[in-house]
């Protein structure tokens, strides 16, 4: 399996009408959502998707780095046009569609970490970030940016070695990142653009692991908060049960960490 990303095998397997539709295919770019922002800003339609075998500067929720070194694992950016009641919807089909196609292509079996990390084995195996550009009340883009870690040994980057993995750290075995990315692209079109919002969130519900467990999650002030995980509702919203018996609701907007 050649290291390198192949474009022209990846359009072979691509099974897509909107995503995916051109794609710009980069050896190396600071950030892909910086590439797609700049296309999306000069009119560009939904589908286009900007893939990277190199970020020099990766980013990840909350202004953390998100490692993307070259030959390894998948780094990408999809415009959407979305109107503005989709975009939960876009939040939660993004980790959907990279669970099913881990889990197409290997024996692997993934779930989702609310609101949306990919976890394989509870570990970081993919993780999503949309920026989403707004006009009043319309939505001008979204960015669905999302990195799976593929072909990558975590041992070699010693602050994320204990947190995160990889296909192949997982399974044992190489993954083809053109196989891997046609199948997470047509999951996330059928999610996207020929499902119904319910049915959206049933799968993704149904895909959490911390449900009923103990999580701590920063509020959107920052702050810690702990309690039960009790259930989500249709916005991707957490119910948590504190120990003092006050129930808080926490917007998947925040992105938190729950652990
Ligand atoms: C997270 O913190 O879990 C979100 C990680 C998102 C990483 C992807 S890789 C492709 C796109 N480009 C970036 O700079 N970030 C996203």
């Amino acid at each position: 399996m050649p290291a390198t990303f192949d474009p022209d095998r990846f359009q072979e397997l691509l099974d897509t009408r909107t995503l995916g539709h051109p794609t710009v295919y980069l050896a190396s770019t600071a950030s892909t959502q910086d590439v797609a922002r700049r296309r999306a800003q000069g009119g560009a339609a939904e589908g286009l998707l900007v893939v990277a075998d190199q970020q020099t500067a990766g980013r990840g929720r909350q202004g953390r780095r998100w490692v993307s070194p070259p030959g390894t694992n998948l780094y990408f950016t999809l415009v959407l046009r979305p109107r503005a009641s989709e975009l939960a919807t876009i939040a939660m089909a993004c980790p959907l569609a990279v669970v099913e196609g881990i889990e197409a292509i290997t024996a692997l079996k993934a779930g989702i970490k609310w609101p949306n990390d990919v976890l394989v084995n509870g570990k970081k195996i993919g993780g999503i970030l949309v920026d989403s550009e707004l006009e009043g009340e319309r939505v001008h883009h979204a960015l669905a940016g999302i990195g799976v870690n593929v072909n990558f040994d975590p041992r070699s980057q010693p602050e994320i070695a204990e947190i995160a993995t990889s296909v192949m750290a997982a399974s044992g075995q190489k993954a083809s990142r053109e196989e891997l990315l046609a199948a997470i692209l047509g999951r996330l079109e059928a999610y996207y653009l020929s499902s119904t919002a319910n049915d959206v969130f049933d799968a993704w519900s149904q895909r959490l692991v911390h449900m009923g467990d103990d999580v701590t999650v920063h509020s959107s002030s920052g702050e810690l908060v702990s309690g039960r995980a009790e259930s989500v509702n249709a916005d991707g919203s957490l119910v948590l049960l504190k120990r003092d018996g006050e129930r808080v609701t926490l917007p998947s907007g925040q992105m938190a960490a729950a652990s």
